[in-house]
C-alpha cells in the first residue's frame, strides 16, 4: 500500500489519525470540505467536497487505498445526510472503481444497528436496525460497499464505529468504546490483509460490557489493547448527571432512538 487517501481530515478521528498514521505509508493525501486549523508543511492535503462527484475523481486518482471518514457525523436533516453522507459515500465508491483504486476502509457507525436492544449480543452478521436518518446512510454506505466488492472486486472494510476517544464517557460508552490506536490495527487491516474482500468489524476496543461479538476482526488478527473496564468507575460517575432516557437506555444507539421517537404512541 504506497498511497492512501483519507478524507474528513480536519474531524475528530482524522485529527488524531494524521498523528497516528505519520510514517506508515509512503504518500497519504489528506481531505476535507475545510482545512484543518493544525495543517503541517508536510501534509498533503486537498479541499473537496464529497457530494461532488467530478471533485471526488480528482481526488482519488493515483491513490491505491481510500479511508473514507469525510461526511455529517450525528443525526441531520434529510438534505444534509443526503448530500454529505448518501451522495458523499457513492460517489467516493464509484469514484474509487473509476480510477482502479484497490482497497476502501469506510467508516460505518453502530447507528446502523442502535435499535437492537442493550441486552442482544449481535454480530456482523444481523440486519441493519439504524436509529437516525445518519444511521441509514450508514448502513447504505455498507450495501454500497458490497455492491462494488460483489461487482468490481473492490476490496471493501466497513468500521461499525462505536465511540472514539481516549476514555469511554458514560455507561453506554463502556461498551463501545473505541481507543485511537485499535482504530488505526482496523484500518491497517483493511488496507493491508491478503484475505479482505467484504467485511464488517465493530469499531470497538477489548470492552468487557460489549454487545457485540467481533470476532470476525479478531479472525484477520485484531487484537485491541484498550479495556472499557478500566474506566468504569469514572464512567459510571459520569452517568450520574445524565437524565434517565426509557427509549434510549434500553437500546444501542442510546438517545439516537429516543430522538423523535414516537413508536410507543402510534403503535
Ligand atoms: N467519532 C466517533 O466516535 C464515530 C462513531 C461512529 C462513526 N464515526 C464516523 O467516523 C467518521 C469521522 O468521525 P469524526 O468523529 O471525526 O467526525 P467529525 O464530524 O469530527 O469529522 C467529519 C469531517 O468530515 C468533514 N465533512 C463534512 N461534510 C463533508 C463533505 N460534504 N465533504 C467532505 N468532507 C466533509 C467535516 O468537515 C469534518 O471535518 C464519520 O464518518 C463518522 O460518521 C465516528
Amino acid at each position: 500500500m504506497q498511497s492512501v487517501l483519507v478524507t474528513g481530515a480536519a474531524g475528530g478521528i482524522g485529527t488524531r489519525l494524521r498523528k497516528l498514521l505519520k510514517g506508515v505509508y509512503p504518500r497519504i493525501r489528506w481531505s476535507d470540505i475545510k482545512k484543518p486549523a493544525d495543517l503541517a508543511p508536510d501534509e498533503e492535503f486537498v479541499l473537496a467536497d464529497v457530494s461532488d462527484m467530478a471533485a471526488c475523481e480528482k481526488l482519488t486518482a493515483g491513490m491505491e487505498g481510500i479511508v473514507h471518514l469525510g461526511g455529517h457525523s450525528t443525526e441531520g436533516s434529510w438534505e444534509t445526510i443526503l448530500n454529505a453522507n448518501i451522495i458523499g459515500c457513492y460517489n467516493m465508491f464509484e469514484a474509487a472503481y473509476r480510477n482502479n483504486v484497490k482497497r476502501v476502509v469506510f467508516a460505518s457507525s453502530n447507528h446502523a444497528i442502535g435499535f437492537y436492544p442493550r441486552t442482544q449480543k449481535i454480530g456482523t452478521d444481523v440486519t441493519v436496525h439504524p436509529d437516525s436518518r445518519y444511521g441509514i446512510s450508514k448502513a447504505f454506505g455498507e450495501a454500497t460497499g458490497a455492491f462494488y466488492s460483489d461487482k468490481h472486486a473492490l476490496r471493501v472494510t466497513c468500521l461499525r464505529i462505536g465511540n472514539f476517544g481516549d476514555k469511554p464517557v458514560d455507561e453506554r460508552r463502556l461498551s463501545i468504546w473505541l481507543k485511537p490506536e485499535d482504530l488505526v490495527q482496523l484500518i491497517r487491516i483493511g488496507l493491508e490483509h491478503p484475505d479482505i474482500k467484504f467485511e464488517i468489524f465493530y469499531g470497538a476496543s477489548d470492552n468487557a460490557a460489549t454487545w457485540w461479538d467481533n470476532s470476525n476482526a479478531r479472525k484477520f488478527g485484531y487484537k485491541p489493547t484498550g479495556k472499557g473496564e478500566d474506566y468504569r468507575a469514572e464512567a459510571m460517575e459520569s452517568q450520574k448527571k445524565l437524565p434517565k432516557d426509557p427509549v434510549g437506555d434500553r437500546y444501542q444507539g442510546g438517545t439516537y432512538c429516543s430522538d423523535e421517537y414516537d413508536a410507543d404512541r402510534r403503535g
